[in-house]
């Protein structure tokens, strides 16, 4: 591998605007075009990705076939993300061939994995550099150097700060991520985050409340904290703390925040849930599973008596809170007998939805090694039992908005019906909703006409 040059990251911005301006005097405007997979962090990531190519006067692209630059944001949770990003990557080549000034990065996630970096340097030789989530500061130096001697680079995945200071482009002007912490340091037995997301980095209190206070000054109404974990957040204040100081910000905003882990809810941060101004009414809770047994091999720390203690201490302390969850099927060694404690936990906790995963093998975890891994079509009976089950408790669960009137803050347009509208309750449920164009980034009262599975649909009280 080539040595990366030490430019220094405004020396490298600088360095990569001129040539671009360069290029724009030339009469071609160069265009950027970012593609994300994952989870909110990654889009946080992107928006900071494209923070940084507006910097570097990149214009955007519409399509990746008119771009100069293209940026994948990948991500490794489970098999089937890693072989999206990768067969995305692979329907680039072409483009690469018929441009061959393009430079194609690869960032995120599986950039931090030896064999996932081995493979695109072997197998996709029109990848100019990789840079996993840690370094996505490195963005511009690569991108110069790319530029000045075309080298490939693959950065490896180093352990740096909380990364601060980058600019960020955030997508719609109303919602805005932001991220308190990186990195976890939980290590569940079937999880890859703690290996190419690093240890937890808590960022300073005082840098994540002026940012919240700069964007509600801007004009967001939606702000979302995040981290693996945000419950063990610690600077020089603890979660509930940090959360509690930010809800007494002024303005009307809803302040939402994911991850939570059941290990590590305490009763201070249901109260000031239970109290807050802006806090949602919604907690994601990922449950994993409901046997004592696998949650012991998933290294979760808690057990199916301590969980449904949580979600019963927040139920009472806000009975209308929205519960959500997260739960694998078919962990190795999960048995029928187990798999039906995680039935047991979804009728008694009754959430209002639950994103189901069919556990895959990550390389290099402990789970991975485990001896009886469940096979596939188990896995799949088992999984289709799950979701019907939660399909049927969420749409009951939905059926009790019929009638009611609620806030929703609304988005964009449907994809399907350009009459047609979407937002969120302040529990965080999607709604379908006729509205106009001026209500986009607005609270509005909606009276909840009909309830579906997954969605509600209403329309805007005068
Ligand atoms: N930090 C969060 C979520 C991380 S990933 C938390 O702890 O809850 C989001 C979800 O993906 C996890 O909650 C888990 O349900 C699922 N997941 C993680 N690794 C997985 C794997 N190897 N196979 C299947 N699902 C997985
Ligand atoms: Fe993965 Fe567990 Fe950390 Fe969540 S808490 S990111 S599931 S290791
Ligand atoms: Fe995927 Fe990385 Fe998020 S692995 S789920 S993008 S932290």
């Amino acid at each position: 591998m080539v040595q990366l040059p030490s430019k220094d990251q405004k020396e490298a911005i600088e360095a990569v605007l001129l040539h671009n301006n360069k290029k724009r005097e030339e009469g071609k405007c160069p265009l950027a075009f970012i593609v994300t997979f994952g989870c909110q962090q990654n889009e946080a990531d992107s928006e900071k990705m494209r923070g940084l190519c507006d910097a570097m006067g990149y214009g955007r692209a519409k399509t990746p076939e008119e771009s100069d630059l293209i940026l994948v944001n990948t991500c490794a949770i489970r098999q089937h993300a890693e072989l999206k990003a990768l067969s995305t990557i692979g329907r680039y080549k072409h483009i690469k061939t018929k441009n061959p000034s393009l430079i194609i990065g690869v960032c995120g996630c599986m950039t931090a994995e030896e064999h996932r970096v081995d493979e695109l340097k072997h197998r996709y030789p029109y990848v100019d550099f990789t840079t996993p989530p840690s370094a996505i500061g490195r963005i511009p130096a690569l991108l110069d150097a790319v530029l000045r001697c075309r080298h490939r680079y693959f950065l490896l995945n180093e352990q740096s700060d909380a990364l601060e200071g980058l600019p960020i482009a955030r997508t719609v002007p109303h919602r805005a991520w932001v991220s308190i912490m990186y990195g976890c340091n939980n290590f569940c037995s079937y999880c890859i985050v703690p290996y190419v997301r690093g240890r937890e980095r808590s960022r300073a209190r005082a840098s994540i409340v002026n940012e919240v206070k700069a964007l509600l000054a801007g004009g967001a109404k939606e702000i979302t904290l995040l981290g693996q974990n945000v419950n063990s957040y610690k600077s020089d204040v603890d979660f509930p703390t940090l959360l509690e100081e930010l809800d007494g910000l002024e303005g009307e905003f809803i302040l939402r925040f994911m991850t939570s882990h059941p290990k590590d809810v305490s009763s201070r941060l249901i109260e000031v849930v239970a109290k807050g101004k802006h806090i949602e009414p919604h907690f994601h809770l990922p449950l994993q599973s409901g046997s004592d047994r696998i949650l012991k091999e998933m290294n979760r720390h808690y057990d199916k008596k301590r969980y449904l203690s949580v979600a019963s201490a927040l139920k009472q302390a806000k009975p209308d809170i929205v519960l959500t969850s997260d739960i694998i099927v078919g962990f190795p060694g999960e048995t029928e007998e187990d798999f039906e404690e995680t039935l047991s936990v979804v009728r008694q906790v009754e959430f209002d939805s639950v994103f189901s995963f069919i556990y895959s093998p990550r390389k290099g975890t402990p789970a991975a090694k485990m001896e009886e891994q469940v096979p596939p079509h188990i896995q799949s009976e088992r999984f289709a039992r799950l979701v019907a089950l939660q399909n049927d408790i969420g749409k009951e669960k939905n059926m009790l908005y019929e009638g009611r009137a609620v806030r929703v803050l609304v988005d964009c347009l449907s994809k399907n019906d350009p009459e047609i509208y979407s937002g969120r309750t302040d529990g965080g449920k999607l709604v379908h909703l006729r509205a106009t164009r001026d209500d986009i980034g607005q609270f509005v009262t909606v009276h909840i006409e009909r309830a579906a599975t997954f969605e509600l649909f209403g329309s805007i009280v005068k």
